[in-house]
């Protein structure tokens, strides 16, 4: 008799591609109503150490609530975790801020066009500054990713030097937040979600003296009130769009992380761009130059040149 043994294995791999296709679809559509929500409030309120301070804020607080009532088992963690988690928060600190003064410069569509780029900055600091090399086509990948990066940045309407350095730095903390994340959730028990939460939580402590010093509680209730006499009481309601938006999609991409390599997750981060840039583009009515979107194509068929390349 011919009985047909289920293949478990193929079962088991259509179930885990399944898992991270969710991973993935949720991640993008948290990451474009971040986007969108923090924008509507830059505009209204300049102030983004403060929002990028509040993101910070509410995550951390989200989080300490899922510990307090069981909804999350809180971590197990000692000295040893938080010391690694350290220079990891500091990157991710500059990185934030970074990206929010530059989106509060520009349009969200340049800053993720520049950020398209950030392969090209992993493969710089890997090579420069940890000596690894990488076969030929990978450089070879870098040359439209950093040609279709400035391009659109030469040909950008509302050029703005802090919002393209801002996206730049941005780049580069991310690729050393990358790298050190990497290391320290190597062979550890803390989960991609409670991994993302303590790193919040450090982070805000990081922030909170920076932000203070930067811009300070005088700006703040100037420009709030502004802000809420322009737009009316929904203001308070972007505020906390923005802030919970950015703290879910930064979880499910850490707890996507758990289950993908690097490259997968960089390949999904840069399909995140696109959907991030188009969305803004269209609810923003961002002018476009067809020579300025040329760019833009250039660096983001550059960024999967180089997962090919990498592969
Ligand atoms: C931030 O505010 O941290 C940036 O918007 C993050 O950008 P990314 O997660 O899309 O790299």
């Amino acid at each position: 008799i011919n009985i047909e043994v289920p293949d478990d294995q193929a079962r088991f791999e259509a179930a885990q591609r399944i898992k991270i296709g969710i991973y993935f679809a949720t991640w993008w559509a948290l990451n474009v109503v971040f986007n969108i929500y923090n924008k509507k409030v830059l505009n209204a309120f300049p102030y983004p150490w403060l929002t990028s301070t509040l993101s910070l804020a509410c995550g951390s607080f989200m989080m300490l609530i899922s510990w307090a009532t069981r909804i999350a088992h809180a971590p197990k963690t000692d000295l040893d975790f938080w010391k690694t988690l350290f220079p990891v928060a500091v990157a991710h600190t500059i990185g934030h801020v970074a990206a929010t003064v530059s989106m509060s410069k520009v349009a969200v569509s340049f800053t993720h066009i520049i950020k398209s780029g950030e392969p090209a900055f992993s493969v710089l600091v890997s090579r420069f500054l940890l000596g690894e090399t990488f076969p030929m086509p990978v450089y070879l990948s870098l040359v439209p990713i950093i040609g279709g990066c400035a391009l659109a940045a030469v040909t950008e309407l509302n050029f703005n030097i802090t919002g393209f350095m801002g996206a730049m730095i941005s780049n580069l903390a991310f690729v050393f937040r990358n790298i050190f994340s990497k290391k320290g959730m190597k062979g550890k028990s803390v989960s991609g979600m409670n991994y993302y939460a303590c790193l919040s939580m450090m982070s805000l402590l990081i922030l909170t003296p920076f932000a203070f010093a930067v811009e300070g509680p005088q700006m703040w209730a100037a420009g709030w009130q502004n802000a809420l006499a322009q737009i009316g009481p929904n203001f308070v309601w972007w505020v906390a769009a923005q802030s919970i938006f950015y703290h879910l999609y930064n979880q499910v991409s850490y707890m996507s992380l758990d289950q993908i390599s690097p490259l997968t997750f960089s390949i999904g981060n840069t399909m995140k761009r696109i959907s991030v840039i188009v969305s803004s583009i269209i609810i923003f009515h961002t002018p476009v130059q067809p020579i300025n979107a040329l760019g833009a194509a250039i660096a983001i068929l550059g960024t999967f040149l180089y997962s090919q390349a990498k592969m």
